[in-house]
């Protein structure tokens, strides 16, 4: 007789896989929102994910590295153009084997922790072919929506409905069992000419399959747009706790929790937090506002910074007023001192900006 040995809970069996797309690279409350991802799964028991990786993918494997930063392995896959979520469970099938597993789109952001979702899975017997998360929304019609039964099974799934069978979306969550194969490799491609998850799994009810969901607690935020990318960075920066590493002078004053990372320098300015100021960032003669992550290598002088995300290495100089922005890397904003008085940009990547 033999014996198998599970040295750890059923979460620890499972293996994910990470979407990533546009944009998963921008930092909310100065990490990148693909981070918050990993960590989640770390957190919840999941050290061996493999991540797919497209056109960014040079971006993303510098960032990720082996992934022992995270306390996990990361295995890249590359798909050589997005065709789909589905596609990525096809190219990822050598990974993943016939072990359960959990899909994860890199550029979402939840409050939940996804250690119960995951460790109360069981795809074994007559455990269900998988398991969503879903959150209920506004605008059902952005999102893929799923229509439940009395029981709390999934009966329907519908990607982008002008008509939604109800406003539960489809959060980039998922749970899937080994069947999940099959369906991927069954399907053809949608209208928008991708090979779509929610299609897979409609194709596992449609053969009766059980596909389960829970509704999603706490706040969900797909930060593939401006503003829930602001609204991310504010509800990140809503939990952090005061900590001072970095320099500030006796004529600047801190208020509130505030974050100043080693190497940064505060002078004659005025934090008022949440913020957080990245490792050697300069701030002089300035006011930084509530919700502002400014990234590492940045100077901001003679400005006013508030409800904005500033990348790596950008400068701000002489801005009276800025608010509600993401400036990306290594960009440049001011404006002369002399008149005419212009406004001057060096924009770098992940901008967006509204000038009047
Ligand atoms: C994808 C899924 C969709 C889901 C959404 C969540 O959509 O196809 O079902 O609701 O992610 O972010 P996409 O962002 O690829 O259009």
């Amino acid at each position: 007789m033999k014996a198998l040995i599970l040295a750890g809970g059923a979460g620890t069996r499972l293996r994910p896989i990470t979407y990533t797309r546009a944009k998963q690279l921008v930092p909310v409350a100065n990490r990148p929102i693909l981070f918050y991802g990993i960590d989640a799964l770390v957190e919840a028991g999941i050290t061996d994910i493999g991540v797919i990786v497209g056109d960014t993918r040079d971006e993303v494997i510098d960032a990720l590295g082996d992934g022992s930063r995270f306390g996990c392995t990361i295995t890249f896959i590359p798909q050589e153009s997005p065709a789909g979520l589905a596609h990525c469970v096809l190219i990822a099938g050598a990974f993943l084997g016939d072990e359960p597993f959990v899909m994860f789109l890199g550029d979402n952001l939840l409050e939940q922790d996804l250690g119960a979702f995951v460790g109360a899975f069981d795809a074994s017997g007559d455990g269900p072919d998988a398991k969503i998360l879903l959150k209920q929304v506004d605008d059902p019609q952005r999102f893929g929506v799923a229509e439940l039964d009395g029981a709390g099974h999934v009966v329907r799934l519908v990607e982008k409905p002008e008509q939604p069978p109800s406003d539960l979306a489809l959060v980039g969550v998922y749970l899937f069992g080994p069947r999940i194969h099959e369906a991927v490799r069954s399907i053809v491609p949608s209208p928008r000419g991708e090979l779509e998850i929610t299609d897979a799994i409609q194709w596992l009810i449609d053969r009766g399959s059980t596909v389960t969901a829970e509704i999603l607690q706490g706040w969900w935020i797909d930060t593939g747009k401006l503003t829930p990318l602001l609204e991310a960075n504010r509800l990140l920066l809503d939990k952090i706790t005061r900590r001072i590493d970095g320099s500030v002078d006796a004529a600047s004053a801190l208020v509130g929790n505030v974050v100043v990372e080693a190497g940064a320098r505060i002078v004659r300015s005025r934090l008022r937090g949440p913020l957080t100021i990245g490792a050697d960032t300069v701030v002089l003669d300035s006011f930084v506002g509530p919700h502002t992550a400014i990234g590492a290598r940045c100077t901001v002088e003679r400005s006013e910074i508030e409800h904005s995300v500033l990348m790596d290495g950008s400068t701000v100089r002489d801005i009276e007023r800025l608010e509600d922005s993401l400036i990306g890397r290594e960009a440049e904003i001011s404006r002369s001192r002399t008149k005419p008085r212009a406004l001057r940009l060096m924009v770098g990547d992940h901008c967006q900006i509204d000038v009047e």
